[in-house]
């Protein structure tokens, strides 16, 4: 994950999720056919154990059905209808979404996988992604750099299993300035690889990314689709920039 001295590397958020519906393989796809470097998703457990590409606690603002994803069995989850603008979509889960990663064999895309639900099943959510990712054999890179995969959350607890139990697998700990700048800073006591602001918090604090630099660790900034915060993220040295226009971005960003 080390910075990328031409500029961010584009990281599209739930798939090109300004054009298509997210989460969808239909948002995948079209992300990776506009030149995304790297996939975003969010990952839920279901009832039955499964992991499901859903942003939400309940499946109501993205899908045709009502409930609590984790009160819900895949084969339930998976009778919904997940598009828009009547072009149906099926729910993804984070084995197809692995798969079609995998599958675009011309570029080695990244997969940034969020952590969700983390207190009440944290600890099960990460090894379960642990496992899923050492099925396709992605769980132990040999360096961060090569890691086809890299794992997010908000919960310092998740990053902090995550690099114990693979310590070469690159993370990044999501969160607002506190995390990163004083004594106390979070990036450096669970050992992520990047540290992970959001826009606002780097408009608001952009030492954030030469203090993540001198420790050696990568900037990776959400959700970043106004022109003026690309060049920002662009002059400051950011690493990977999330964004729902993954095309229009590497346009921006002259890729
Ligand atoms: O990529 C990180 C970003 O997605 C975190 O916020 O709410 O969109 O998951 P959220
Ligand atoms: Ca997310």
């Amino acid at each position: 994950m080390s910075p990328d001295r031409r500029g961010p590397l584009v990281v599209a958020h739930r798939g090109a999720s300004a054009a298509k519906a997210e989460h969808t393989l239909a948002a995948y796809e079209l992300a990776l056919a506009e030149g995304a470097d790297g996939l975003e998703c969010d990952v839920r457990l279901t009832r039955d154990g499964h992991l499901v590409c859903v942003h939400d606690r309940r499946v109501d603002r993205v899908s045709s059905g009502t409930g609590v994803v984790s009160e819900m069995t895949l084969r339930t989850l998976g009778e919904l209808d997940y598009g828009t603008d009547g072009e149906p979509a099926e729910l993804l889960t984070l084995s197809q979404l692995i798969e079609l990663t995998l599958d675009w064999t011309s570029r080695r895309t990244k997969l940034f996988i969020e952590t969700k639900h983390p207190v009440r099943y944290g600890g099960l959510v990460e090894s379960k992604v642990l496992a899923e990712l050492a099925r396709y054999g992605l769980g132990a890179p040999a360096s961060a750099d090569h890691s086809r995969a890299v794992v997010m959350s908000f919960a310092a607890s998740a990053v902090w299993r995550i690099r114990r139990s693979a310590p070469l697998l690159p993370t990044v700990l999501l969160g607002d300035a506190s995390r990163y700048l004083g004594g106390g800073a979070a990036a450096t006591t669970v050992g992520a690889t990047a540290v992970g602001p959001s826009i606002k918090t780097l408009r608001e604090h952009p030492e954030i990314v030469d203090k993540a630099a001198a420790a050696g660790r990568a900037t990776y900034c959400w959700t970043v689709d106004e022109p003026a915060d690309v060049s920002l993220c662009k002059e400051l040295g950011v690493g990977w920039v999330a964004t729902n226009h993954p095309g229009r971005t590497k346009r921006l960003l002259g890729g």
